[in-house]
């Protein structure tokens, strides 16, 4: 018997699309706006779902307080208000895409879980357009 906690929350942050070793022309015509080399920024709304057996004694899954920590210290706390193209190491030589955001916040969210525990990522860069990721 699967089940699933999520927990959402949001964060501010500024970047750039370019790929360094495409022209100005190209990186333009791919990125769009994205490209603005002055950066720009995105709220970005995330939903954390953890998935597995809860346990029948506690009837938790996860402590939500524990997982509310971790996306505290692992998301919010290194790309809340931040350039994620200057200010952060996660992003220094990746380009913060979306898809590339969802992997990184994934990754960094996996380490600090049970290995009994699955774990999915999805990342809002706008209301419309949406990340997921879960590891495969
Ligand atoms: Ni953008």
């Amino acid at each position: 018997m699967e089940i699933t906690v999520s927990r959402k929350t949001n964060f501010n942050a500024a970047h750039r699309l370019h790929v360094n070793s495409w022209s100005d022309e190209k990186n333009k015509s791919i990125f769009g706006l994205c490209n603005n080399p002055n950066f720009h920024g995105h709220n970005y709304q995330l939903i954390v779902a953890v998935s597995g057996e809860m346990e029948t004694e506690s009837g938790f899954l996860i402590d939500l307080k524990i997982l509310k920590q971790i996306i505290f210290e692992e998301v919010e706390e290194k790309f809340d208000h931040k350039n994620l193209n200057m200010d952060t190491d996660e992003f220094k030589n990746i380009n913060p895409t979306a898809e590339n955001i969802a992997i990184v916040i994934w990754n960094l969210l996996r380490k600090r879980l049970n290995t009994n525990l699955k774990m999915k990522v999805t990342l809002y860069e706008t209301e419309r357009n949406f990340v997921e990721y879960n590891g495969n």
